[in-house]
């Protein structure tokens, strides 16, 4: 296998819980070749936030010499990803195209603006910044700035810049909580402020949001090559199946095919070195981690590795073009 350059770059994710809080959840049912299928379309600003952090700090250290660079992130879902990418790219010119499968979520995504919450008791944002997870911890976004931590001091900056706070009259929402930390606190509620925010300018931000398929990056992304590729949290719409009662892997023999004609569109749309990345936690989605590792490493990537030399597996290098 060739060198690819990547063994300097380190990375930590959080690995702390699973508990699932806020950022948009929600669920859309469309209707493909006759059947109906569930997406799941939760998503947060700054959304397992090292993970992008490492990918930007990566960007701009490798493509430095690309004056305007380009990003694809697919399963976009209501556009908060793209949103942070954005605004974690700073000055640095970048054009980024967020599609998915959903149109909703795509519509949503085009008319950017979002719901907050602030908490307002249980222990309020205490509470939420000890408690809740990596994942889901935009409702900070909507706290007050001496309360919150130097990162998120820094992640609210960077909000408050792009988004604009257009809330009428907040409305106080009480929120079930998750059953293990009703159990760990012996509580039934959360009362929450919501809290409405808009983005300031469209037409400067260089976004654009599409409906489309994973599977049809050709449609999406024509001959145009890409710095980053990402599609976090949305492979087990693939690699399994759900009815409402849980979620079955397919069959291995059947999805390996499938994956590779994937991961080969993938590779098209990327730049040698450019980055593939997943989430955090796809290895607790459902689908089989070891077919799509395979299928990466058949298809011209390679994982990112840590100072110990140890692979992750949501960040991924292209290393080669694929045919
Ligand atoms: C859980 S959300 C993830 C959102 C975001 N990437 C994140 O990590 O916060 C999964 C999204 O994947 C989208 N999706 C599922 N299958 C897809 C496909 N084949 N092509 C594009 N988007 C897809 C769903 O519509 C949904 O919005």
């Amino acid at each position: 296998m060739e060198i690819t350059g990547t063994e300097f770059y380190s990375y930590n994710p959080h690995t702390n819980n699973n508990i699932n809080f806020r950022g948009h959840i929600g669920c859309d049912v469309i209707n493909r070749f006759g059947k109906s299928q569930r997406l799941t379309t939760e998503t947060a600003f700054f959304r397992e936030y090292d993970t992008l952090k490492f990918a930007v700090n990566y960007i701009n250290e490798v493509f430095k010499n690309i004056k305007e660079k380009r990003f694809l992130v697919g399963a976009c879902s209501s556009g908060e990803e793209v949103w942070s990418l954005k605004m974690l790219m700073g000055n640095t010119p970048v054009k980024i195209t967020g599609f998915d499968l959903s149109p909703k979520q795509i519509k949503n995504a085009q008319k950017a603006v979002y719901e907050l919450s602030r908490p307002e008791s249980v222990g309020g944002h205490e509470f939420m910044e000890k408690y809740s997870p990596s994942g889901f911890k935009d409702y900070f976004l909507g706290v007050e700035p001496d309360k919150l931590t130097d990162s998120e001091k820094a992640q609210k900056q960077m909000f408050d810049r792009m988004f604009e706070n257009i809330t009428d009259k907040p409305n106080n929402i009480i929120l079930g909580l998750n059953e293990r930390i009703r159990k760990v606190f012996d509580i039934s509620y959360m009362e929450l402020k919501k809290l409405h925010y808009k983005l300031r300018d469209m037409k400067q931000q260089d976004c654009k949001f599409i409906t489309g398929n994973i599977e049809d990056l050709n449609k999406i992304n024509g001959c145009n090559k890409n710095q980053l590729f990402s599609f976090r949290n949305a492979l087990y719409h693939i690699t399994t199946e759900s009815d409402s009662i849980g979620r079955y892997p397919y069959d291995p023999e059947e999805i390996k095919p499938k994956l590779d004609k994937i991961f080969k569109q993938v590779n098209h749309t990327l730049m040698k070195k450019g980055l593939f990345i997943l989430g955090e936690k796809e290895h607790n989605q459902g689908g089989d981690m070891n077919i799509v590792c395979a299928s990466l490493l058949d298809n011209g990537f390679v994982p990112i590795r840590t100072k110990d030399n140890l692979p992750y597996y949501n960040v991924w290098a292209k290393y080669k073009d694929v045919n």
